[in-house]
């Protein structure tokens, strides 16, 4: 999926997101100086954190916006852009990392992914990674659903979130063994007062395709008040999401 990101946004208003990963890190079990990728390193803020930890880290994102951003922040990290299903490397790393990433891929192009993912990787290599998983943001995407469909339209969610059963056959079939695997729900909490209305825009961007700027802005307002007495608590916004975490090592 090829999404324009604001960078300078994404980076200030869903700091969230690499502050979550640095959990996920903490599977990577490598020596101070191993080799390792972040895949789909967006900003570059959890690079430089993995890089903070003793690791020769890569940063590798399709997405030129972001890579400018995490270029500009972290000029002594190496950024490449490359797409996540369709890339290789000169030298095999140590592990291989990955944060919030795997559901913007489509499901035809995971096998695809993984199979760069394994080559990449030296034997005994780790992969490590979380994304959303089966029920993520579902109260969302149903009010989203409802909304869409009184105004006429069909609604698709536009991410891949799989059971937990599902993508540990994926990884096994590309060859890993799946050695840690767990699927959670996260009630994250947004920010600021319009934080769930930020987040649609900010996150749902392909379903409104071919609606207007002001049906847009209509379908998501009344979204959001569908969704005020299930995710506004104490005056703050919160997203349900669900999180599947693994770790696999290349056999
Ligand atoms: C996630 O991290 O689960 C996610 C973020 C934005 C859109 C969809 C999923």
């Amino acid at each position: 999926m090829n999404i324009e990101w604001d960078a300078d946004k994404y980076t200030k208003d869903f700091s969230f997101v690499h502050q979550y990963g640095n959990g996920v890190a903490e599977l990577i079990d490598c020596e101070k100086g191993s080799s390792l990728i972040d895949l789909g390193c967006g900003n570059g803020v959890l690079t430089k954190a993995l890089q903070e930890k003793g690791f020769r880290v890569t940063g590798m994102d399709s997405s030129r916006e972001l890579l400018e951003t995490a270029r500009r922040n972290y000029p002594d990290i190496s950024f490449i852009q490359a797409d996540a299903a369709d890339f290789s490397v000169e030298e095999t790393v140590d592990a291989v990392f990955s944060n919030a990433v795997f559901h913007w891929i489509d499901r035809e192009k995971q096998t695809d992914m993984l199979a760069c993912v394994y080559k990449a990787l030296k034997r005994k290599g780790q992969f490590v990674f979380e994304f959303g998983g089966h029920g993520n943001n579902a109260l969302i995407h149903s009010a989203l659903g409802e909304v869409f469909s009184e105004h006429g339209y069909e609604y698709k969610i536009p991410f891949y979130f799989p059971t937990i059963g599902e993508y540990a056959v994926l990884v096994e079939q590309a060859g890993f063994q799946v050695r840690y695997a767990v699927l959670f729900d996260r009630f994250t909490e947004l920010k600021g007062s319009d934080g769930l209305k930020e987040w649609i825009h900010m996150f749902v961007k392909t379903p409104f395709a071919t609606v207007d700027e002001m049906e847009e802005e209509e379908i998501i307002c009344q979204a959001v008040e569908r969704l005020r007495s299930v995710l506004y608590r104490e005056c703050r916004w919160y997203a349900d999401y669900v999180r599947i975490r693994m770790k696999a090592v290349k056999g």
